[in-house]
């Protein structure tokens, strides 16, 4: 979610750090910092915000020789947006960049305090400069230090370390979270968490995988794998295209981010998993004391998402729960009580209607929460509580993995509330933590799956419209399909509980009325079927998704035999994104900007 960058050259090294931000800078830009070390002495400038603060608060300074410098653009997860969490973070002689999280900093943090270490930040990156110096203090070599410290960090990373020890040297690991290494013909060393900081200045990479590290010396880089052995230095072309190697060889940035919700959503998992517990640092003990209902409030997608969690926060933790449209909400009077907990949710965080829900909660006197993914957005600076959902910046207008880490917080919110309310068993809780676990898995995208897709998508390219149709979650998400395919597609769909057909909407039933059937296995399958079989008597055309097999579907996608109807949510998700893109990908339309819309939606 930050983007690294690393320097060991004789050009001006400030430049070079900057410009490789400035490549990064879409992932993260809370804060943004650089360290240099020239001649034995360090220059550090750190500044909160967009680039552009870093560049006026380092503009007078300038190294002429040879130099090291690392840099970071960050997205805050632990620690508020300051200068003080801003990376390069120090110790008494060096400084640390890092990407991912240390799962295991408490303690590590109150061990090196127990030693006499003087924290600056709120961060779990500064354990690692403080473990490291206080390594050297009785270790022949700094690397064996850094071999040390590494040793002892749980979760993921990407490091970037510096010490007046070693003033040619810049150490290096990953783990979990990207790191690639460039050369060129000048012989200078390059470092980026993304192959994009680096066009233009390598012409060749290596990309590391897990459990690699090691140092880069001058010209010379050492690379070890996890056992300590030697690992040959196998270099790869960098290619000198900025936009496709930001879309990292996805045609568009939705089918990237689509691919990438494997890895955010494992993202989201982390540090919030025990045996029997969900783990929100950032939630008070005392948030829920007091609170008999819970109003959801949010706009589009994310609605959706809020639809989704009202059924599971009743269903988990026996409360009640209403959800809202926040452009409705703003104006229609509502009846508010202080014992409701208000919840909004969005991506950007900034959306007008639902941040203007939030004021008017506020004004209430009502408690209030938000569930977002951008740190110091609106939302999260006016909201008493805030969860993050950690899908890094999405870049397609239609939103993909940011949904996705919404439904996967507020599902473990509805345990972390089951528990606090003794309304889950524990044995229930640890069997769906176990579920949570998998998401990351279930949500990988089968190249069969997407293939099957692709080719499908041509026959869904006319007609007078679509109606997704499903029940309980399925019908939040059938929902949130047909927002999908309209907004890219800008094909008419409606999403549908599948029971309200009968209703009205069955009439319009033709084999011109193409009709996606969710039919989960684990959730009210029988009852769902027989919905779509009234349809399938009307010669609706039927496209099923589901593990089982339906005679009465015209084309069906089978999904995985799954444990839980949860689990066939999100690889249900998956297979509606991709179908709603390759039917607009047939239609050659501009998927990541359709027209109309906007990403961050900040008018009334
Ligand atoms: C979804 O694909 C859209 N981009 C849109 O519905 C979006 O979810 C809505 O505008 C709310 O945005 P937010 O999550 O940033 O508040």
């Amino acid at each position: 979610m930050c983007g690294i960058v690393g320097y060991i050259g004789v050009k001006p090294v400030k430049k070079i750090l900057i410009d490789g931000l400035r490549e990064l800078e879409y992932r993260g830009y809370d804060s943004a910092g650089i360290a240099v070390l020239q001649e034995g002495s360090f220059s550090l400038f750190k500044a909160v915000g967009k680039l552009i603060h870093l560049e006026e608060k380092a503009h007078d300074y300038e190294s002429s020789g040879f130099a090291i410098g690392i840099g970071h653009t960050r997205w805050a997860t632990h620690g508020k947006p300051t200068e003080l969490n801003a990376h390069p973070h120090m110790g008494a002689n060096s400084y640390v960049v890092h990407n991912g999280i240390i799962e295991n900093y408490q303690e590590l943090k109150a061990m090196l305090i127990h030693e006499g270490a003087n924290f600056v930040s709120q961060t779990d990156t500064e354990v690692i400069v403080h473990l490291f110096e206080h390594y050297l203090k009785n270790t022949p070599t700094p690397f064996d230090a850094f071999k040390q410290t590494l040793a002892k960090l749980e979760g993921a990373y990407a490091i970037l370390l510096i010490t007046g020890s070693a003033s040619d040297t810049i150490f290096f690991a990953k783990n979990g979270s990207p790191m690639i290494i460039g050369k060129n013909s000048d012989n200078e060393t390059f470092f980026g968490s993304s192959d994009a900081a680096l066009i233009g200045k390598c012409t060749e990479v290596i990309y590391l995988e897990d459990g690699q590290y090691g140092y880069a010396s001058g010209e010379v880089i050492h690379l070890y794998n996890g056992e300590s052995h030697d690992v040959t230095l196998r270099f790869t072309p960098l290619s000198g295209n900025k936009l496709s190697a930001q879309k990292e060889g996805f045609r568009f940035f939705m089918e990237k981010e689509i691919y990438e919700q494997s890895h955010v959503l494992a993202d989201t998992l982390m540090g919030r998993l025990r045996d029997e517990q969900i783990h929100f640092e950032e939630l008070e003990s005392g948030l829920f004391e007091g609170i008999n209902e819970i109003k959801l409030c949010a706009c589009g997608t994310s609605y959706h998402a809020a639809l989704t969690a009202s059924y599971l926060f009743q269903r988990h933790a026996a409360i009640r729960t209403s959800v809202e449209i926040a452009s409705e909400f703003r104006y229609r009077e509502p009846y508010l009580t202080s014992d409701t907990l208000f919840i909004v949710i969005s991506q950007s965080g900034e959306t007008a209607d639902t941040l203007e829900s939030l004021k008017m909660a506020k004004r209430h006197g009502l408690k209030t929460m938000v569930i977002c993914n951008v740190d110091n957005s609106s939302m999260v600076r006016l909201a008493d509580a805030s969860i993050l959902t950690r899908a890094g910046i999405e870049k397609g207008v239609a939103s993909t993995k940011a949904f996705a880490t919404q439904v996967c917080v507020l599902w473990m919110l509805s345990l972390y509330l089951g528990e606090i309310r003794k309304t889950l068993e524990a044995t229930e809780i640890r069997r769906q933590i176990g579920l949570l676990r998998t998401l990351p898995s279930t949500v990988t995208v089968d190249s069969n799956m997407h293939e099957q897709l692709r080719r499908l998508s041509k026959r869904y390219l006319h007609g007078h419209g679509f109606f997704f149709i499903g029940r309980d979650v399925f019908f939040p998400l059938a929902l949130e399909g047909a927002l999908k395919l309209k907004e890219i597609s800008y094909l008419h769909a409606e999403g549908y509980p599948s029971g309200e057909m009968k209703h009205g909407p069955i009439a319009l039933a033709d084999p011109e009325l193409f009709t996606i059937a969710l039919l989960p296995q684990h959730k009210l399958y029988d009852k769902t079927k027989s919905n779509v079989e009234e349809l399938s008597a009307r010669d609706s055309t039927i496209c099923s998704i589901s593990p089982l097999d339906f005679d009465k579907a015209d084309d069906h996608i089978r999904t995985k035999q799954l444990d839980d109807y949860m689990l066939e949510f999100f690889e249900m998700m998956v297979v509606l994104q991709l179908l709603s893109m390759e039917i607009a990908i047939r239609l050659g339309n501009d998927v990541d900007m359709p027209r109309n819309l906007a990403k961050s939606v900040t008018v009334e």
